[in-house]
């Protein structure tokens, strides 16, 4: 099925069961799939160009130099201007690929063909390609958007059920950006992650992403829960996957709306993305580790009134509203200290009760 984007978006979003060739590109193309899922694509009869590359990389080799082999394996074949990459992989494999498809010959074609539940909802679509740095994740990339996205959901089949809770926190995100509790609560319940859910992802994604390509305004949506988010992924020696900082990051931000005069979220909604969130309480890093990664994020700047005396730093934060579309406010770092409290103290109740 293809899904209904903007007039004039980058990118064809298809959703599908089944890996389908006739989504291919027609033109001349190449393979850079995971090598986890080689089998899959070939046990359903998807063809393989001689020169497709299969590849194992996990996060600690989101790395500008695992790129240059593919590179170099491209020049070599060689592969044209009028070539289409296809990316077949999680949202490390489709981010590293998009940003080489950036630089080769200054830009080629891309295809996303995300396999885990997290690129299918989020890291296919949109654009931002990147690989990390030693100072920080995803802090070199590029904006060069896949021509066309294909999520077949068959290749979830062998996703591990840790990989596939870390995407839900994505769909659970872009829930509650837009104020939908039922929706969120429905996706927070035990139970299998459902293809409408996706769809309703990847159209709200497609419409934030045209509006705001450069993430100049409304685009900035997208990071809610990411700001404690980050800090506590990092703080955990990237033990926590993204999606599963992002749940923790989510529920913080619920727990921080309490202290600026915004309507507290209900008690029986906290409880139910606590349950599902206690078994990560062992990784959840402590303030002070936090603090200076907070001070150190990406969205962070010098406050107004920061002086070389009283440096003072405030950060572009994402709140979340009862049944009301989220809304944009930049706050100190240390805004971020009674939440954080109070989600250990949450997740630790939960633990207990389980
Ligand atoms: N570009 C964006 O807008 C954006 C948005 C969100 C996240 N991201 C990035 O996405 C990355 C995380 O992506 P991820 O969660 O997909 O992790 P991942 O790419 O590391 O994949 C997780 C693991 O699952 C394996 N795998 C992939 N598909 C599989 C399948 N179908 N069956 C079995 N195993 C499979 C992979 O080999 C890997 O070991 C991060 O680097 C993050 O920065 C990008």
């Amino acid at each position: 099925m293809r899904l209904a984007t903007p007039s004039g978006f980058a990118t064809e979003v298809f959703l599908v069961e089944t890996p389908d060739a006739n989504l291919l590109p027609e033109g001349p193309w190449t393979l850079l799939g995971d090598e986890r899922l080689r089998d899959a694509w070939r046990g359903a009869g998807m063809p393989e160009p001689d020169h497709a590359l299969w590849v194992s990389v996990d996060e600690t080799e989101k790395k500008l130099r695992t790129l240059l082999p593919w590179l170099e394996h491209w020049a070599r074949v060689p592969l044209h201007r009028e070539a289409t990459v296809v990316a077949l992989g999680g949202g490390v494999l489709t981010d590293l690929t998009g940003l080489a498809a950036s630089l080769y010959l200054r830009g080629v074609a891309w295809q996303a063909w995300p396999t885990t539940l997290l690129a299918m909802a989020d890291a296919g679509l949109g654009g931002k390609t990147g690989a990390d740095l030693a100072a920080g994740k995803n802090l070199v990339g590029a904006f060069h958007p896949p021509r066309r996205l294909v999520a077949c959901t068959d290749f979830l089949a062998s996703l591990p059920t840790r990989h596939l809770e870390n995407g839900r926190w994505e769909l659970v995100k872009t829930a509650l950006i837009q104020g939908e509790m039922v929706w969120a609560s429905e996706m927070l319940q035990d139970g299998p992650v459902r293809q409408a859910w996706v769809e309703r992802a990847l159209a709200y994604k497609a419409g934030v992403v045209h509006r705001d390509p450069r993430e100049a305004g409304e685009r900035r949506l997208l990071n809610m829960g990411h700001t404690l988010g980050h800090a506590l992924e990092a703080g955990s020696d990237y033990r926590l996957l993204h999606g599963e900082a992002v749940g923790l990051g989510l529920l913080a931000s619920c727990l921080l709306v309490e202290d600026l005069d915004l309507k507290p979220f209900p008690a029986e909604f906290l409880d139910l993305l606590a349950r599902r969130l206690a078994p990560l309480a062992a990784s959840v890093a402590p303030w002070p580790a936090c603090l200076p990664l907070l001070h150190r994020d990406k969205k962070a700047r010098a406050a107004a009134h920061s002086t070389e005396d009283h440096p003072a730093t405030e950060i572009h934060c994402i709140l979340p509203r009862v049944g009301e579309p989220a809304i944009q406010r930049i706050l100190p770092p240390e805004a971020w200290a009674r939440p954080h409290a109070r989600l250990i103290q949450l997740l630790a109740q939960e633990a207990a009760r389980a």
